[in-house]
């Protein structure tokens, strides 16, 4: 099936009030292993490539994004194509005609206005150039190493009126909202502002994005996806379950050389991960919103 569109995605999980899940790839593997889940749950999914995992890999994005159009594109499921945490702007600019439908920029760690003049100047470019865009509001912690922000520090939430104002003056079309995840938990014990996501979902008419979704617990993801998420960012979760499969596999197997045998083990460890993650953003049932 052809590359999906990350606006289209979107928009039909947000009218089933569901999320769709948006996962980080770094390998090929991984991008295997995202598909494969995807299928085996029956759903869409999103595959993004993160400014950081384009510096991994040689500050090259084509070589990764067009493998994974190509995963994308054999898939029995849609599946679309989005660049992730992008600060750079000759890399935004690499995102036009490499695959991608969508763009998250994030300035979000300057201060408001900078952040806003930023991102509409990269708003407009995306749109002129067909991408769907997402920036962030509030600083989602955990970047780059950086320790989780104290729930009181200033930009550790996403404030209604002011991300009102900026959806409004910036024009993107989707917005990351701090709430109470970090960026890169190895320990699934975030808890969500359910308060505050409601009343963000009340105030803004731009589907809400949720990061640093590895750290938040199966029943806070789906409270979340009731009150209003519709994209649901993961990475660390992937690295989890591979690195600890091929650590289990070469603790078990210390003469193994085929690197096939241990990269097998970690995509496997990743598609069961990918399949259970789809499950609890897509149940019929889901958790009612808690404050
Ligand atoms: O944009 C990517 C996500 O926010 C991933 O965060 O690695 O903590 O799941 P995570
Ligand atoms: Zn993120």
């Amino acid at each position: 099936m052809p590359l999906a569109e990350t606006a289209a995605l979107v928009a039909a999980a947000a009218a089933e009030r569901r999320a769709v899940a948006a996962f980080n790839i770094i390998t090929l593997e991984h991008a295997e292993a995202v598909v494969a889940g995807a299928e085996a749950a029956g759903a869409p999914v999103i595959l993004q490539i993160s400014e950081n995992a384009v510096k991994y890999r040689y500050g090259r994005v084509r070589p990764l994004a067009r493998a994974a159009a190509e995963a994308a594109a054999v898939a029995d499921v849609p599946v679309a194509l989005h660049l992730d945490h992008v600060t750079s702007d000759p890399l935004l600019r690499a995102a036009a005609g490499a695959g991608f439908s969508s763009v998250m920029y994030d300035a979000s760690h300057l201060p408001y206005e900078e952040n806003l003049s930023a991102t509409r100047a990269a708003a407009a470019w995306a749109h002129r150039n067909g991408l769907w865009v997402e920036a962030e509001l509030g600083e989602v912690g955990g970047k780059n190493g950086a320790p989780p922000l104290d729930a009181h520090a200033p930009g550790a939430r996403t404030e209604p009126e002011e991300a009102r104002a900026f959806v409004e003056e910036s024009g993107v079309d989707a917005l990351a909202v701090a709430i109470g995840s970090a960026h890169a938990m190895t320990t699934r014990t975030a808890s969500l502002d359910h308060g505050l996501l409601a009343r963000l979902a009340g105030t803004l008419d731009v589907p809400l994005v949720l990061h640093g979704s590895s750290g938040v617990p199966d029943a806070e993801l789906a409270a979340a996806v009731s009150g209003g998420i519709a994209k649901v960012n993961i990475g660390t979760a992937l690295n989890l379950a591979m690195t600890g499969a091929i650590r289990t596999y070469l603790a078990a197997n210390a003469d193994a050389v085929d690197s096939r045998a241990y990269l097998s083990a970690g995509r496997l460890a990743m598609v069961d991960t990918v399949t259970a993650l789809i499950g609890v953003l897509r149940a019929e049932d889901p958790v009612p919103a808690v404050d």
